[in-house]
C-alpha cells in the first residue's frame, strides 16, 4: 500500500502550485488545520460563498430571469413578480445532473443551455436565466463531467463548453473514444504509456488504480489543456487542475457560478443491505459521499463528517497532502464503474487497454488494494466507529455515485443547511429504451427511509415504475404542497426539517442522442413543457416553471397560489 519512508526528503515547503502539476505533495500542515469537521451542517466557506452569491449576484440574475418570463406575455400572479424582484425573499434553486455517461453530459448541457440567459433563444423562450439564478449545481457520473468541465472552464456558454472556445479549453472531443482513442495500435500504446507516466508522482506515495488512469483519460476531454491537435501529445493534459483551486477562477471568485458538487458512493466490504433492483450493485444503505470546492465528506448521519478538499489524501494533522484533488480524478471517481465491469467478463474484454492491469504492472500495488475503485487514504479513520462501516479502513474505495441505483445526485439538495426551495432534476438515466423511467427517484425515495435523520424529507414520488408511466415524456413537479396559506404548516415547525420541494423532474427521452451535435439542439424538453390540448408546446410553460421556482417562498409568505400558477400546478404536479 502506501508508505512514506523518507519524509524529510519529501517535505515541500513552497511552490505548491508548480508541484501540483506533477502530482500530490506532502507538507507540514497549516497551524489551524482541521482534518475532520463533524456534523450535517455546511462548511463556513460554502456558507460564505452562498451568502455573497445571494447578496451580489442573485438579485440581478432573478431580475433577468423574471424579465424573460414576462416577455412571453403570460400574466403572472403579483406574488411571483414580487418574490423574484425582492432582495430578501429570493428562492434557493438547486440543479442536479444525473449519470448516464456522455449522453447525460450532453443532455445535461442541452438543458442547462435552455436555462442559460446568455443564449438568446433560451432567453426569448422564457426559461433562460434560471441557471444563473441557481445556488447549487450537483453532478453524478456523466453529469459530473459536465459540472466539473463547466466549473473549470470558468463557466462558458454550453456551445463553448462542448465545442471549445478557441482558447485553453478545447471542447469535449467526441471524435476520440475515452479509453481507446486510436485504432492504430502504436498510437494507442503511446496514449496508454502517457497516461501511466502521468501517475508517476502520485504512485510514489499513494495507491493508484484504474480510477487514476480513468481520471487522466477523462481530463483530455473535460478539462483545459487538450485540443484535437494535441490529443496524443506528451503534455500535462490538465493534470495540475485541482478542484479546490477553482475558487480562484474569475467566475467563482465573484460568486457567479452555482456552487459545484459531485457525488460518489463507497464500496464497503462491511455493508450488505438490500440492493435496489434493476442491475444495481451497491446496497441502498451504503453511505454516500460528496466533494465540493471546499470539502469532501458524507452528510448521512452514520458518518456526518467532512475533510478539506484541498488536503485530500491527508490522514493526520502533521503531514498535509496537497494536489490530490485533481478535478478529473474526482469526477472520474463519481463515474468509476470499473468494479461493475470487472464482474462482467464480456465488457471487460471490450476494455482493451485493461488499465487496472496496466497500472498494477507499472506501479505494483499491495494485493489488498482494490484496483477497480478510486482509492482515497481514509481521513475518517476512527471517526464514528459504531456507525460508519469503514471507520477502521485505511483506504476508502469510492466509485460511481449511481451504483446504488440513485443516478440523480439529489442528496446534496436535501442537506437542510443548504435551504434548497426547489430542485431541478435533469435525469438522463437510461432505464429502458433510452427513457428515464423514474427508477432513480424511486431509489432515492427508498434510501431516504433509511437515512432520514438530519436530512430534509424527499418529496413523494410514485413507488413503482408503472406509477411513472405517464411522467417520462415531460417535466413533472413533485412535492407540491397544498396552495392555501393555512396549509403551509411545513414552514412553521422551526425544529422540523420541511420536505424539499417542489422538485421539477426533467427526464431524457428516447431522442436524447449521443453525440455533441445534440447538445445545442435538444433543449425542447426543457423549453416546451407538456403537450396541451394536442399542441406540442405549452405557451404557459415558462410561467409554470417560474410558479414552481417561487412556490416555497410563496408558502413562507402565506400567500395563496393564484392565477396561472393554479392551473400550472394542476397540470404539472404529481399527486400521491
Ligand atoms: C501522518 O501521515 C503521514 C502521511 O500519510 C505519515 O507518513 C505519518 O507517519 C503520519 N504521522 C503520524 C504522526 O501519524
Ligand atoms: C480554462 O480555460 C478557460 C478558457 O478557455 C479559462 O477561462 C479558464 O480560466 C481555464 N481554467 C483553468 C482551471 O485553468
Ligand atoms: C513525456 O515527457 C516526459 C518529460 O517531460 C518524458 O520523461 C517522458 O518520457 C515522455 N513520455 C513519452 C511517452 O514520450
Ligand atoms: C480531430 O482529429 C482527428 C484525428 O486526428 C481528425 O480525424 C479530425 O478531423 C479532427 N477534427 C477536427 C474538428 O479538427
Ligand atoms: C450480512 O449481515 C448480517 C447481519 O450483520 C450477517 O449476519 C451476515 O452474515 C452478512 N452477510 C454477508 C454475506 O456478509
Ligand atoms: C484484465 O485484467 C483482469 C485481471 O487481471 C484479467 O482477468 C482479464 O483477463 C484482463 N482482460 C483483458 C481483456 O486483458
Ligand atoms: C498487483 O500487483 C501485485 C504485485 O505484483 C500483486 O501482488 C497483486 O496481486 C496485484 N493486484 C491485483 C488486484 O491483481
Ligand atoms: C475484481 O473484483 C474483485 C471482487 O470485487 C476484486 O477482488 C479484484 O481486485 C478486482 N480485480 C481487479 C483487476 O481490479
Ligand atoms: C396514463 O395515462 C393513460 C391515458 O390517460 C391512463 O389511461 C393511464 O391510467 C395512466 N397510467 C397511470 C399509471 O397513471
Ligand atoms: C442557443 O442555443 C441553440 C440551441 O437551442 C443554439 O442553436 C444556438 O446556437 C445558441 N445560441 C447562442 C448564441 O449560443
Ligand atoms: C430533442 O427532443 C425532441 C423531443 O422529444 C425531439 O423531437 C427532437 O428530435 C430531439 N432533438 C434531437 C436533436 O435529438
Amino acid at each position: 500500500m502506501f508508505s512514506v519512508s523518507t519524509i524529510s526528503l519529501l517535505l515541500v515547503l513552497s511552490g505548491a502550485a508548480n508541484a501540483a502539476a506533477l502530482g500530490p505533495t506532502l507538507q507540514r500542515c497549516p497551524a489551524d488545520f482541521e482534518l475532520v469537521r463533524r456534523g450535517q451542517t455546511i462548511s463556513g466557506p460554502e456558507s460564505q460563498y452562498i451568502k455573497e452569491r445571494r447578496e451580489k449576484v442573485l438579485p440581478g440574475a432573478f431580475k433577468t430571469y423574471l424579465q424573460n418570463v414576462q416577455r412571453t406575455g403570460v400574466q403572472l400572479p403579483k406574488y411571483v413578480e414580487e418574490i423574484l424582484e425582492s432582495r430578501t425573499q429570493l428562492p434557493t434553486v438547486g440543479i442536479t445532473v444525473s449519470g448516464g455517461g456522455a449522453r447525460a453530459a450532453i443532455f445535461g448541457a442541452g438543458v442547462l443551455n435552455a436555462l442559460d440567459e446568455r443564449n438568446s433563444s433560451s432567453a426569448k423562450k422564457g426559461t433562460g436565466g434560471l441557471l444563473q439564478s441557481a445556488t447549487h449545481l450537483a453532478g453524478l457520473s456523466g453529469g459530473s463531467w459536465l459540472v466539473t468541465s463547466l466549473a473549470q472552464a470558468n463557466f462558458p456558454t454550453m456551445q463553448h463548453l462542448v465545442f471549445g472556445d478557441g482558447h485553453e479549453f478545447g471542447g469535449w472531443l467526441p471524435e476520440f473514444n475515452l479509453w481507446a482513442p486510436s485504432t492504430d495500435p502504436a498510437e494507442q500504446a503511446i496514449f496508454a504509456h502517457e497516461i501511466l507516466q502521468e501517475l508517476a508522482v502520485k504512485a510514489k506515495h499513494f495507491p493508484v488504480s484504474v480510477g487514476d488512469a480513468w481520471g487522466r483519460a477523462l481530463a483530455r476531454h473535460f478539462t483545459n489543456g487538450t485540443t484535437n491537435a494535441t490529443f496524443f501529445a506528451n503534455t500535462s493534459h490538465g493534470s495540475g487542475i485541482l478542484f479546490s483551486d477553482l475558487i480562484n477562477l474569475p467566475t467563482l471568485a465573484s460568486h457567479q457560478q452555482p456552487f459545484p458538487v459531485i457525488v460518489m458512493d463507497i464500496i464497503s466490504k462491511h455493508i450488505n443491505g438490500t440492493v435496489f433492483p434493476g442491475g444495481n450493485v451497491l446496497p441502498l444503505n451504503s453511505p454516500m459521499f460528496e466533494i465540493n470546492l471546499f470539502e469532501m465528506g458524507c452528510y448521512d448521519d452514520v458518518l456526518a463528517a467532512h475533510t478539506p478538499t484541498k488536503h485530500l489524501g491527508t490522514t493526520n494533522k502533521s503531514l498535509c497532502v496537497t494536489g490530490f484533488d485533481e478535478a478529473m480524478f474526482l469526477s472520474g471517481t463519481s463515474s468509476n464503474l470499473w468494479n461493475e465491469l470487472n464482474i462482467t467478463a464480456e465488457i471487460l474484454a471490450e476494455n482493451t487497454a485493461n488499465f487496472s492491469v496496466l497500472v498494477n504492472e507499472t506501479y505494483p500495488q499491495s494485493p489488498a488494494l482494490r484496483l477497480d475503485t478510486s482509492n482515497y487514504p481514509n481521513p475518517f479513520h476512527g471517526v464514528a466507529p459504531d456507525t460508519f462501516s469503514d471507520s477502521h479502513e485505511t483506504i476508502l474505495s469510492l466509485c460511481d455515485g449511481g451504483e446504488d441505483g440513485q443516478v440523480s445526485p439529489l442528496q446534496p439538495m436535501l442537506v437542510p443547511d443548504r435551504k434548497i426551495d426547489v430542485i431541478v432534476a435533469i435525469d438522463a438515466t437510461n432505464d429502458a429504451n433510452g427513457f428515464a423511467a423514474g427508477a432513480s427517484l424511486i431509489a432515492t425515495q427508498q434510501r431516504m427511509q433509511i437515512f432520514a435523520r438530519g436530512l430534509a424529507a424527499f418529496p413523494a414520488v410514485p413507488t413503482t415504475l408503472v406509477g411513472f408511466a405517464n411522467l417520462t415524456a415531460q417535466p413533472t413537479f413533485f412535492g407540491c404542497t397544498p396552495s392555501s396559506s393555512s396549509s403551509s404548516h411545513n414552514y412553521d415547525l422551526e425544529h422540523a426539517h420541511p420536505a424539499a420541494g417542489p422538485m421539477m423532474h426533467v427526464p431524457v427521452d428516447v431522442h436524447g442522442g449521443g453525440d455533441a451535435g445534440d447538445a445545442g439542439a435538444n433543449v425542447t424538453i426543457a423549453t416546451q413543457g407538456a403537450e396541451v390540448h394536442g399542441a406540442l408546446e405549452d405557451p404557459e410553460w415558462p410561467a409554470c416553471l417560474a410558479c414552481a421556482v417561487v412556490d416555497r417562498a410563496r408558502g413562507r409568505q402565506r400567500v395563496a397560489r393564484t392565477g396561472v400558477c393554479e392551473t400550472c400546478f394542476a397540470r404539472y404536479c404529481w399527486e400521491a
